[in-house]
């Protein structure tokens, strides 16, 4: 079964929805999201926090990429020693019916997103473009079903839940102010982007992809 299948069976309540926008260009604010390298800069007090206790740092990242529709995907491995502590709660918890052990950042070209951390969760964003430098974001946080979660468990997710949608915005605002001003800065420049070897890996099929449909049109 594929990925979006598998996450579609998964999917339960809806637990947060907001729209809001960005004075950027659309492929600016994807490519922003298709690379891990500003994390540590732009997200200095919250996803690279995260990222360096719920990553393996041991662990090489692993990237999909589909060239025929441009589709693409990064999956960061758990640590495995948060996955220890992790599965203390295991019991409480339950069992949800997509569990893995990554962080996954797919990309359904061109314009939407689906993250999810184990699987307990999905964030799905739908990027659109409403001129030049404006782009409209949809952003909905799913809860996923849960089997054998027990009154301890059910407080635990909803107080996680509840984090992880505080956290969630505050990232979001720290791409948009960090996209508003690449947009601005953009703006000035004399020659094209050239996207950096490996870490810009995913931002150079994103275009290739882009510019190949172009070209059919
Ligand atoms: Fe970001």
């Amino acid at each position: 079964m594929g990925f979006l299948e598998q996450v579609s069976a998964a999917l339960g309540t809806c637990i947060d929805v907001h729209e809001s926008s960005i004075q950027a260009n659309w492929k600016l604010v994807i490519e922003n999201s298709l690379e891990g390298y500003h994390v540590p800069f732009v997200h200095r007090t919250s996803l690279a926090k995260s990222s360096e206790i719920q990553f393996s740092q041991d662990e090489k990242d692993s990237q999909d990429f589909m060239p025929e529709t441009g589709h693409s995907a990064v999956h960061n491995h758990a640590n495995e020693k948060w996955l220890q502590r992790w599965s203390r709660y295991q019991k409480d918890i339950g069992q949800w019916p997509f569990m893995f052990e990554h962080y996954v950042h797919q990309l359904v070209f061109p314009n939407l997103t689906v993250t999810s951390f184990l699987g307990y969760s999905f964030h799905v964003q739908h990027f659109r473009p409403l001129a030049h430098d404006l782009t409209s974001v949809h952003s909905s946080i799913y809860s996923t079903r849960f089997d054998g979660q027990s009154a301890r468990g059910k407080v635990l997710m909803q107080s996680i839940q509840t984090e992880n949608i505080g956290f969630t915005h505050q990232v979001f605002d720290e791409d948009k102010t960090a996209c508003e001003r690449t947009q601005r800065g953009s703006a000035q420049a004399s020659r094209p982007s050239i996207p950096g070897e490996i870490i810009e890996q995913r931002v150079s099929d994103f275009r290739k992809t882009y510019h190949r449909l172009q070209k059919l049109k």
